[in-house]
């Protein structure tokens, strides 16, 4: 097959199948199996940092996870944005552990620095939500000379993860989960070309890419860091701005805007590897979709790839944050 009709195959496949499974109804009925009490727990005590939580999918984790006690550090690029969801979170949850941290995870140097900070400053994180994701519509780089889909969707989420397993590892039960997109099931990783300098720049195909290497890097850090349990999930097609502002997908939203789900619906399966017993029961590393266990390729799609090339990405991907980071 060749490559055009290749991704002819992928699209295809991934649309029939994102019209069966990621809706607000493949919610619902999704939602028919789950059992209730996996979330009925109390989180007092247990310290939670998820990046992006003004808005959307992370603004809905931090509101399930405040009213169930939980400590949340929310970590934000936009001071008003935060400050209001916080005070909606504090408001309505009665919880009051709620904390905002500006950084804009584009910021590859800043990363590093507010991860080192956080660890010194903080005894305990026992859950990291890398949620925050953005599509970006053309070509940019970031101060370090870095794309900014990279930056932020792939940098970021390695030195912040990288950064804090430290602190994860001292606290009790850790877990890091990462919120990727059903659109990856397009692509496969790819270890070159990582700032997009080649080609043309294609935005949803560029962040596709991006979530792919979120699922790569979840599966590798399962495999070297055995005391943190890691997963990766799809949130479904959910109302938000990521989809409806991005230039990058004006008629996705429009044609699909009445049958997408709620932040809430969106937010399920985050909350439920976050703080259900249930989830911590599955191997660490997998890929989930309405809190069941998922293949994270689309049959007869070709998007596997070895064990090596997934260690030659995470090494590049060592090389390259170690050069940013602080001394
Ligand atoms: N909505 C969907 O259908 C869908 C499907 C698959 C996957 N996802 C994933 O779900 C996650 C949450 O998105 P959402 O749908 O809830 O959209 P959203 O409401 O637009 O939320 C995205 C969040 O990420 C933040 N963010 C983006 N770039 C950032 C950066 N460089 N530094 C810090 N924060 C940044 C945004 O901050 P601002 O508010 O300041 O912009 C916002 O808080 C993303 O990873 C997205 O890729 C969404």
């Amino acid at each position: 097959m060749g490559n055009t009709t290749m991704s002819l195959y992928r699209n295809s496949a991934w649309f029939l199948k994102g019209m069966t499974e990621f809706t607000r109804s493949a919610f619902l009925s999704a939602a028919k199996h789950f059992v209730e009490k996996d979330l009925e727990v109390s989180m007092a005590g247990r310290v939670f940092m998820i990046t992006g939580a003004n808005s959307g999918i992370g603004r809905a984790t931090a509101m399930a996870i405040a009213k169930r006690g939980g400590t949340v550090h929310m970590v934000c690029r936009n001071k008003d944005k935060a400050e209001e969801a916080r005070a909606d979170i504090v408001k309505e949850s009665g919880n009051k552990e709620i904390y905002v941290h500006i950084l804009d995870l584009s910021e590859t140097r800043k990363v590093w620095e507010f991860a080192e900070a956080f660890k010194r400053k903080y005894k305990a994180l026992n859950v990291l939500i890398n949620n925050a994701g953005c599509i970006m519509s053309e070509r940019d780089v970031n101060a370090e000379g870095l794309e900014k889909s990279f930056a932020s969707n792939v940098m970021g989420v390695y030195i912040l993860t990288k950064g804090l397993i430290p602190l994860l590892e001292k606290s009790a039960e850790p877990r890091v989960i990462t919120v990727s997109s059903g659109g990856m099931l397009v692509q496969k990783l790819r270890t070159g070309n990582l700032q997009t300098e080649i080609g043309r720049y294609d935005g949803t195909m560029v962040y596709a890419q991006h979530k792919r290497q979120q699922v790569v890097m979840t599966e590798q850090w399962a495999k070297t860091h055995s005391n943190v349990h890691f997963s990766v999930m799809h949130p479904g097609w959910v109302d938000t701005p990521v989809v409806a502002v991005a230039n990058a997908m004006p008629d996705f939203h429009q044609s699909m805007k009445d049958s997408m789900r709620t932040p809430e619906q969106g937010a399920d399966t985050t909350v439920w590897l976050a703080i259900s017993e249930a989830a911590a029961t599955k191997p660490s590393g997998s890929f989930f979709q309405d809190r069941r266990m998922v293949s994270a390729h689309l049959p007869l799609a070709w998007t596997h790839s070895s064990q090596l090339e997934q260690q030659k990405f995470m090494s590049v991907m060592e090389d390259l944050a170690k050069t940013f980071q602080p001394h």
